[in-house]
């Protein structure tokens, strides 16, 4: 029976290059500068390192998930009109949680084959830093004695009262429904660290990474905006989270819930970052003389239950395979988001994946997620990693809070 959920088949559409911002352990060196700069800084570079004229981009299509300042709401006009693209271009926020940075591709693809526009801007920003401590009760005052309603965010963004758990006791779930260990998960996530460290000591990120130094971005006839790093660093360049992590060190992590197989080593890391890709038509790679990274062949989302949200990957894959016609042996590499250990391994084992081919370079445990920016970092990655390989196929994908999970098949414009 054919899977439910959304599927976008694309025909000519290309991911031309992107950038990303180190990814930072939250409350370090980009914690106080707001996602919408992260986002400036990433669209910017991306334009100006591949040689794109910034007035040839006619849609920006930007996530952020938590409001990191009070101009939140202009964020994505911000993010286009401080990257040069021209006022007249319509900028947009689009949200799909943990999947927004997919999404981002999703919409880009559907607007190029529909022939909105030719060059899309596409830019997942989070500070996770910077969410806020917020309270919605308060408009009309306090009165006397009544709960005063000031709450962290980020903690209560993190669960779904609908099912009544927060992220963490959904992997707790799958943990139990697919029979995984703590042991497993230490296993999965201390692989996970070595991975990313052994790819940082290659060098392999240098590529895909913009150092975040201070500077000022100019707008004629409007206000400058800028970033204006702290204490004595000069520049940010280096992914903070990743270090050697044994078996035996993450054994002795307390877990989250009693009982349970998560803790604070081999869940996704909460860090700052940024990341932008352009992605654009067939025609306009081939007018402007572009070798594209990557074609955007495929996506799919699909609704999966609140409770074990994590899984979601798997009817996402599911759904691209099935409609694509490949079989998941096609798949050179997969990068799916490592939201929690347990999560991961269950969409292994649910959809028989060979994990030598899953997150060659480390995942979200060991590099981090910043929610928004995940997306569009895993497929910069994972169209870097195919090329590399001479790879043809490649999937990324991720799981999302709610019980949903979004999937991209790209592929290596050199190996097809
Ligand atoms: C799991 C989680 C709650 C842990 O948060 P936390 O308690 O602030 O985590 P910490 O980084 O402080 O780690 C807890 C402890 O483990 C230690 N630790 C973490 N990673 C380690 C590693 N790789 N090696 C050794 N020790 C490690 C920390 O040093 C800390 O020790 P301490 O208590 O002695 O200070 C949080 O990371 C989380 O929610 N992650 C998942 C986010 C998520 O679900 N995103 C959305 C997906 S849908």
């Amino acid at each position: 029976m054919a899977h439910k959920g959304f599927f976008n088949a694309f025909q000519d559409v290309w991911m031309l290059a992107g950038v990303r911002t180190p990814m930072v352990d939250y409350c370090g060196a980009l914690g106080h500068i707001s996602p919408t700069d992260l986002g400036i800084k990433v669209a910017r570079e991306t334009l100006a390192r591949h040689g794109v004229n910034p007035a040839d981009i006619g849609s920006v299509i930007t996530g952020n998930m938590a409001p990191g300042d009070f101009d939140q709401f202009v964020l994505p006009r911000h993010i286009g009109l401080y990257a040069g693209v021209p006022q007249d271009v319509p900028a947009i926020m689009a949200q799909r949680i943990c999947g927004t940075g997919f999404e981002l591709f999703r919409q880009a693809g559907e607007q190029i084959e529909a022939g909105v526009c030719d060059a899309a801007l596409v830019v997942g920003t989070e500070s996770m830093t910077r969410n806020p401590i917020a309270a919605f009760d308060h408009r009309s005052g306090f009165k006397l004695g009544a709960p005063v309603g000031f709450k962290d965010f980020m903690w209560e963004a993190l669960k779904d009262p609908a099912a009544g758990v927060n992220m963490i006791q959904t992997a707790e779930n799958l943990a139990r429904q697919y029979g995984i260990s703590r042991q497993e998960v230490d296993q999965f996530a201390s692989d996970s660290f070595a991975k990313a460290v052994a790819a940082q000591e290659a060098g392999f990120f240098d590529e895909e990474i913009v150092p975040v130094v201070s500077e000022i971005f100019e707008l004629d006839g409007y206000r400058p905006r800028g970033i204006k790093l702290q204490g004595k660093a000069t520049s940010v360049e280096h992914d903070t989270h990743p270090r050697l992590s044994p078996v035996e060190v993450l054994a002795k992590l307390k877990p989250v819930y009693e009982g349970g197989v998560q803790t604070g080593g081999n869940s996704s890391a909460l860090v700052d970052a940024a990341a932008a890709c352009i992605v654009t038509s067939g025609d306009y790679a081939k007018a402007q003389g572009k070798k594209p990274a990557a074609r955007v062949v495929a996506a799919a989302a699909v609704g999966v239950p609140p409770e074990i949200m994590g899984i979601g990957p798997a009817p996402a894959i599911r759904l691209l395979l099935e409609r694509t016609g490949l079989r998941l042996d096609d798949i050179g590499c997969f990068e799916i988001n490592e939201a929690q250990g347990a999560q991961t391994l269950a969409v292994g084992r649910e959809l028989g994946l060979d994990l030598a081919r899953l997150n060659v370079n480390g995942g979200a445990i060991a590099l981090g997620h910043p929610l928004a920016a995940t997306g569009v970092r895993l497929t910069l990655t994972l169209a870097r990693e195919l090329r590399r390989r001479s790879l043809r196929w490649g999937i990324s994908s991720a799981c999302v809070g709610g019980g949903q999970g979004i999937a991209l098949l790209i592929e290596n414009p050199d190996a097809a």
